[in-house]
């Protein structure tokens, strides 16, 4: 034996060892949980992907809503664990547009009657497509209740108020604000100021003002990043009228 060798009994180098392997199966039990987390958020952004590209107008729309509502989540105090719950509802929110024709999707001009009633079926047919799958049991209120709004005269169920749930009043915010923010088939994008003047004219009426309040806190840097640079007309904007009075700014 060296000299300067510490004196381990061989009972404290069994605790060792034993210490080690838990360690080790440890380590590997959360390298397989952080695999199988970024392979089903892989799964899921792919998903939300795919729902977005049937209309080139709402390319990576879903993405801006899961960010803006994560960042709402987390400013209303919401745990990081929460936020992120509320993140994946924002991204298969719209996974239902599955299920609705492109050709109504992506339509320029004004909609029927029965093809508004098909856009609108979105939420419950998004439910129906997630609700056997166990993983997202508690993001399924987010998915089916997002065109809700806080004065009773959204869809599907036409709730009101807190009882429609905080993480679909989060989202149907987030959703209304990329909404305005971003170009689609029949309109072009609102300037920034307009978009969170229409914001805040809405607390109360379509939007939660609490989720209101704590949107107008966050730091929108990542969104504005997010978001592909598109012209701006203000002359056009205004002449097709606030975003929020037309049936499809938040479809
Ligand atoms: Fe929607």
């Amino acid at each position: 034996m060296i000299d300067n060798e510490p004196d381990v009994a061989s009972s404290e180098l069994l605790l060792l060892g034993a210490l080690g392997d838990f360690l080790g199966t440890f380590h590997e039990n959360a390298a397989r949980f952080a695999e199988q987390r970024s392979m089903s958020l892989g799964t899921l952004a792919a998903l939300s992907a795919a729902i977005d590209a049937k209309d080139p107008y709402t390319h990576g729309h879903s993405e801006r809503v899961a960010m803006v509502a994560q960042l709402i989540a987390q400013k209303m105090g919401m745990s990081e664990a929460e936020a992120e719950r509320v993140r994946i509802a924002g991204l298969v929110h719209d996974v239902g547009k599955i299920g609705v024709p492109e050709n109504i999707l992506c339509k320029a001009g004004r909609l029927s009657d029965d093809e508004l009633k098909q856009i609108k079926q979105h939420p419950e047919i998004g439910y129906r497509i997630l609700a056997d799958i166990p993983a997202l049991q508690d993001v399924l209120p987010g998915v089916l209740h997002h065109h809700e709004q806080f004065n009773g005269m959204g869809y599907p169920h036409a709730l009101a108020g807190e009882s429609i749930p905080l993480i679909a009043r989060i989202i149907g915010l987030a959703d209304t604000f990329d909404a305005m923010s971003s170009s689609r088939a029949y309109r072009q994008a609102l300037p920034m100021e307009k978009v969170l003047a229409e914001i805040k004219q809405c607390a109360g009426t379509q939007l939660d003002p609490a989720v209101v309040e704590a949107f107008m806190t966050i730091d929108l840097s990542g969104y504005h990043a997010l978001l592909p640079g598109q012209e701006q007309s203000v002359e056009t904007a205004s002449k097709n009228g606030p975003a929020t009075t037309d049936a499809r700014a938040a479809a």
